[in-house]
């Protein structure tokens, strides 16, 4: 039997329709400074998509793009203005930054009750030791799918392939906090295969298309993929072998229409809470 699609963009829709109506509520309007670096072409969709995101929420944002060969202590300078703002609540730098930045010193520049992405250390010590606070956009969208989809974490083994601090380590996080026992795996990791098919839910989010076969998923298996990747042919896709593996889980999330759209929805989420914060 074919599993379950876990349609993303329907619920991304509906998280956005929430989000906008209890921003109309707010005595002011949530406010997101958008910063992007150059002329990477990924990042520049990723950003109009931001922007139309906001637009669908009744946010006010403003984009700040930056030439190629902008410095560090301009950029640092931007972001310190964006703390200052009473009307700007989140402030998100798009990565990657060109290679002359330090893109470490840059995530700490931002004010932590401003750092919508969840990337500041402040905030990551704090997701780390369960206190409340923002959530990092990508896994909370992962964990607001499976609760959507009536997919219980508690009790499960939760296999997360791919160790990056914005994705693979606070998807880790996340999970634990919802009583999953919890195991990374990563390109040391000796015998991948036989790690994923004792996951009851298997999390790909390492950018290789192909990675994950029917072969390396349990039967009735739960499947997100995380990636976005493009194929051969230059089609979107993601690190699950999509077709092959929907025969075997019981769930699984498409590439495109999967996560990403829910990782913007998570971003609107975290402005709100932002505002809120700010006790507008
Ligand atoms: N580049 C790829 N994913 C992300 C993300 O979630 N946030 C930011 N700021 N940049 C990204």
């Amino acid at each position: 039997m074919d599993a379950v699609v876990i349609d993303g963009k329907a619920l991304a829709a509906k998280v956005k329709e929430e989000v906008r109506e209890k921003a109309a509520r707010l005595t002011q309007k949530p406010g997101l400074a958008v910063i992007i670096v150059g002329d990477n072409p990924a990042s520049r969709v990723y950003v109009n998509g931001k922007k139309k995101d906001c637009e669908e929420c009744g946010f006010y944002s403003e984009e700040h793009a930056l030439p190629e060969y902008a410095s560090q202590q301009e950029l640092l300078a931007l972001i310190e203005g964006l703390n200052g703002r009473e009307d700007i609540d989140g402030i998100l730098v798009q990565l990657p930054l060109p290679k002359q930045f330090d893109e470490r010193a840059v995530l700490r520049a931002i004010r932590p009750d401003k750092d919508v992405d969840c990337f500041h250390p402040f905030n990551v010590g704090k997701l780390m030791i369960g206190e409340e606070g923002f959530l990092p956009c990508t896994p909370a969208g992962v964990m607001r799918m499976l609760r959507e989809y009536g997919v219980d974490v508690s009790g499960k083994h939760c296999v997360v392939v791919g160790r990056s601090n914005i994705v693979g380590k606070p998807q880790a996080i996340l999970m634990l906090r919802e009583n999953a026992t919890v195991t990374i795996c990563h390109s040391r990791t000796p015998n991948l295969a036989e790690e994923c098919r004792t996951a009851d839910i298997l999390v790909a989010a390492v950018g290789k298309v192909g990675l994950i076969t029917a072969d390396m998923v349990k039967q009735g298996a739960v499947v997100i993929d995380v990636a976005m990747n493009r194929n051969e042919q230059g089609k979107l896709c993601g690190d699950v072998c999509y077709a092959e593996v929907a025969s075997k889980a019981s769930h699984i999330t498409p590439v495109p229409g999967g996560v990403g759209p829910m990782t913007r929805a998570m971003l609107m989420e975290n402005t709100l809470y932002a505002a809120q914060s700010h006790g507008k």
